[in-house]
């Protein structure tokens, strides 16, 4: 797929098949994330590729932070949250390095995991798989970030639900640059 064909026609698309993406194609989706530029050769992206169990065990950290916090839910209202991970067959959460000593910069650092989230979105849609990004609530749980593997203070930037799209993909053009943009000649 021509580069600027992925870049205009990709959207994000919540409504996916639970049919499972294959390990190969995973892999692809990897590989072109990790191609994006960063800062002293640091590689801040850190990826947990969450399937099957995974997701659940994922859901089970979720509904029992919620229950904590809001203990008197009815069971149903809890069993909503469980089944949050569950609306993709593949997650896949991306997490940021600190920087250590030196010149590495905590901005750099998330811009560059950004950047490799949207090589893995484009990488998604040239092989026809819909991506829903997703932050809110969960990606700031300490519960979660710890099930995850990453350090409390560690920026999480990213929940990628991926799957293959369950309705045909439309296209709504965005707004142009023009309003965004000044040129300074
Ligand atoms: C960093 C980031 C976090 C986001 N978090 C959420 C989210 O938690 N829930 C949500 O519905 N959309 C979220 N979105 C927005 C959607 O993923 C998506 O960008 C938006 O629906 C526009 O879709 P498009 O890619 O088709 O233009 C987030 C987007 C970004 C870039």
């Amino acid at each position: 797929m021509d580069v600027f064909e992925a870049i205009h026609h990709r959207h994000m698309d919540a409504m996916v098949k639970p049919d499972a993406v294959p390990r190969a194609l995973i892999e692809k989706l990897l590989s072109a994330a990790v191609q994006a530029p960063n800062h002293y050769k640091v590689r801040p992206w850190r990826f947990v590729v969450l399937t099957g169990n995974g997701l659940r065990a994922l859901g089970d950290v979720m509904a029992a932070s919620f229950q904590d916090r809001m203990p008197d839910q009815p069971p149903e209202v809890v069993d909503k949250t469980r089944a949050l991970p569950l609306r993709a067959p593949l997650i896949i959460a991306v997490g940021v390095d600190k920087p250590g000593e030196g010149k590495v910069s905590e901005i750099e650092n998330i811009v560059a995991a950004s950047a490799a989230c949207q090589n893995l979105l484009l990488a998604a849609h040239a092989e026809g798989l819909a991506v829903k990004w997703r932050t809110g609530e969960w990606a700031l749980e300490a519960r979660v970030k710890e099930f995850l593997g990453f350090q409390p203070d560690q920026h999480l930037i990213a929940f990628l639900y991926i799957g293959y799209p369950a309705n045909p993909v439309s296209h709504n053009p965005r707004p142009s640059f023009e309003d965004r943009t000044v040129w300074v000649e």
